[in-house]
């Protein structure tokens, strides 16, 4: 599936800045990839990469001082600087969105029956016979056991892990092509986010779509995507393929992230972190965020760092003399 040529998303140079008293927080820094027909993407990288606010600006959904740059191409489309009511249009019908909360995008006081039909009507125009049918349909294809009457409870009903079946499901109602999952499965227990892995896994193959999973656990991202994207300081470090990521890592980032996944018979008190602190976003260094807590770091490093292709799919920027230049 990885090999289809045919890119659904293509982010070009993207720039988030966020307004503050300080100054300007640069959360994301020319950032370029792109996305295929039919992969699932991990981005993983520590709390504060700019993971997050990528995929906001994606969707035209930063916060008020936050101002985006660059290109999104999504489905050949330019959706940067589109205004919001075309925007909203692709963002119903052929991108979703899942939070780490579900309750983020669930109305605690609605049924869930209305929720999800009123998706239907507004963007299918459905009548509300159809659209109950349907919701059923999809709370099933999530494995919500006993759909045809749990549709009719409230949010607060459900447990954590079936609540993030529902949100899914009513992600899934207009067969959107790009799912984007930011750390969808963080609050939910080991074997219930086991559970919700294998769910996203089955859908993408069942709904023909791309899936963009954020998460800074290696360990899930070993278990689901086809690929990775490894971002710190706002910027891509490194990308490949699952197996090429795990066997054959290149940057001393991604590198040190691998070395920091605990392993089962490892005590927590001994679990390995990365030495240093994050980059001030306010003030970043030219050339490489990672500088400063890099083992490999040279003078090279503050200047404009090559991109380098180790192999197919397999992209690094870094200084060090790795591949092919870019
Ligand atoms: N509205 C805002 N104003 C100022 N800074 C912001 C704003 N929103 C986000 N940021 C900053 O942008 C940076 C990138 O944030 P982002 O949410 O993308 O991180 P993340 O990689 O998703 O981290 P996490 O793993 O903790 O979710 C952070 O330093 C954050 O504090
Ligand atoms: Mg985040």
């Amino acid at each position: 599936m990885t090999n289809n040529k045919t890119s659904i998303l293509e982010v070009k140079n993207l720039k988030v800045e966020f307004k503050v008293q300080d100054g300007k927080v640069k959360a994301v820094n020319g950032l370029s990839f792109k996305i295929y027909d039919g992969e699932i993407v991990g981005i993983v990288g520590e709390s504060g990469s700019g993971k997050s606010q990528t995929m906001l600006a994606v969707m035209g959904l930063l916060a008020g001082n936050g101002t985006t740059s660059g290109s999104v191409k999504f489905m050949g489309n330019e959706l940067v600087g589109l205004s919001s009511s075309k925007l909203n249009k692709i963002r119903g019908d052929k991108i979703a969105m899942v939070f780490q909360d579900p309750m983020t995008s669930l109305n605690p006081y609605l049924k869930i029956s209305s929720q999800m039909t009123e998706v239907l009507i507004l963007h299918k125009k459905m009548s509300y016979k159809e659209a109950l049918a349907e919701s059923i349909k999809m709370l099933e294809t999530v494995k919500i056991p006993d759909a045809k009457n749990r549709i009719h409870l409230y949010p607060h009903e459900f447990s954590g892990g079936m609540r993030q079946r529902v949100m899914i499901a009513m992600m899934l109602l207009t067969r959107p092509k790009l799912l984007i999952a930011d750390e969808p499965t963080t609050a939910l227990d080991v074997t219930v986010q086991a559970q919700i892995l294998e769910l996203l896994r089955d859908i993408r193959q069942e709904f023909g779509m791309s899936i963009i999973f954020i998460t800074h656990d290696m360990g899930v991202v070993a278990n689901l995507c086809d690929r990775v994207n490894v971002m710190y300081g706002g910027g891509l470090m490194e990308t490949a393929n699952i197996n090429e990521i795990f066997e054959n890592a290149q940057h001393p980032y991604t590198k040190a992230l691998l070395d920091s996944i605990p392993s089962i018979d490892q005590e927590v008190d001994k679990l390995r972190t990365i030495p240093g602190e994050p980059p001030n976003l306010l003030q970043l260094p030219d050339g490489c965020p990672f500088q400063a807590r890099c083992d490999k770091v040279s003078d090279k490093c503050q200047t404009d760092i090559p991109l380098q292709k180790i192999s197919n799919r397999h992209i690094v920027k870094c200084t060090l003399e790795l591949g092919s230049m870019i």
